[in-house]
């Protein structure tokens, strides 16, 4: 197994008290394999991300839990004593780009404005690999090739590309050293999609070839729909549901997965924004009792509320967080009239 993540927590510290922003989360991938982490705004994407690649801002908090690369904790030994991961972090500096590397949300501000972004990948490429410049400036052209840019903008700087072209220069960045596994946060989300659906056969090709595992986080569920293996479903900080992408996309075993798939009659099909479902996200300062879900759930009873929903293994496989699972996968669960 390439990454195993047990159990982990991670809440910010603001004035106002505490941001619960991933709880007890658990999920596993191999090698070359792809997990789509699909979910509202808000809901704790890109924080899970951050906590894996150890990039938390020092208002973050690890409660608990594990992050297990090829066998290795890389976590536990970066963490403070306050749950913070402050400072230098030998560690995960070693694997960061050469092993694990993450494509930022909004490219746009990833790269520093006062270097070229030709510099910056130079940068990164050189970092790790005992190569020279010209070498390295080879390696530069043949991945501005692959993400679609003219080797002739290596030498501009990050305000003098487009956010289109930035966010590809991101995705090159992060392939520089064929990573085991990539975090893309949102990756195509600013780009048309002719170019995203470009850059995603791209990046799938790039994965067969060095058998890259990657997590795609997305609004977009139709992306994870044609490119990933397996999908987790997340909300309120929460895996609601996770498995192999067919099990839950035909065998729904949450309601909130269902709530949130509703809308997407053919997912293989023409790309669709996220119908929306009636009320908004819980604050995640005070989330609600039981399952975090029980407010906008259309299926939700007395113990959604009272007591938390436990993690249960479907008969197809999937995981699935609600006191109701098995009822909605056969079909025999009645929506509540309120
Ligand atoms: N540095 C921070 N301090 C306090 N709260 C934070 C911080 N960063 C994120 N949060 C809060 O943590 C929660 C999860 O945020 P996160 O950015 O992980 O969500 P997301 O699922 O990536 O959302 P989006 O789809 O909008 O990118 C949100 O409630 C957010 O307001
Ligand atoms: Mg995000």
């Amino acid at each position: 197994m390439l990454l195993d993540v047990k159990n982990l927590t991670v809440n910010f510290t603001i004035k106002d008290g505490m941001v619960h922003a991933v709880e007890n989360v658990s999920l596993q991938l191999d090698e070359g394999e792809t997990l789509g982490l699909v979910g509202e705004s808000g809901c704790g994407k890109t924080t899970l991300g951050y906590a894996i690649t150890q990039l938390l801002p020092d208002n973050a908090r690890i409660i608990g839990g594990k992050v297990m690369f090829k066998g290795k904790d890389i976590l536990t030994p970066s963490i403070k004593k306050n749950g913070s991961l402050e400072g230098y972090q030998a560690e995960i500096r070693s694997l960061r780009w050469n092993e694990i590397s993450m494509i930022f949300q909004g490219a746009m501000n990833a790269f520093n404005p006062v270097y070229t972004i030709g510099d910056q990948i130079d940068e990164a490429i050189r970092i790790h690999k005992d190569v020279t410049k010209e070498e390295s400036l080879e390696r530069i052209k043949e991945l501005y090739d692959l993400v679609g840019i003219p080797s002739d903008r290596i030498n501009n700087y990050p305000h003098e590309y487009s956010g289109g072209m930035r966010q590809r220069a991101m995705i090159a960045m992060a392939l520089v050293h064929n990573p085991s596994l990539i975090i893309a946060d949102e990756p195509t989300t600013a780009l048309d999609v002719i170019m995203q659906r470009r850059i995603l056969s791209e990046m799938n090709k790039i994965q067969k070839k060095f058998d890259t595992a990657m997590v795609i986080i997305t609004h977009d569920v139709s992306v994870v729909a044609n490119t990933a293996d397996k999908i987790a479903v997340m909300y309120a900080g929460m895996i609601m549901e996770q498995g192999k992408i067919g099990d839950v996309f035909k065998r729904t075993s949450n309601p909130y997965t269902e709530a949130l798939f509703a809308g997407f009659p053919n997912l293989r099909g023409e790309r669709k924004e996220l119908m929306s479902i009636p009320g908004d996200p819980p604050s995640l300062v005070n989330p609600p009792s039981g399952c975090h879900f029980h407010p906008r759930c259309r299926y939700a009873k007395s113990i959604c509320q009272e007591q938390d929903p436990p993690i249960q293994q479907m008969e197809t496989g999937q995981l699935s967080q609600c006191h109701f699972a098995k009822e909605l996968q056969a079909g025999t669960l009645r929506r509540e009239v309120r």
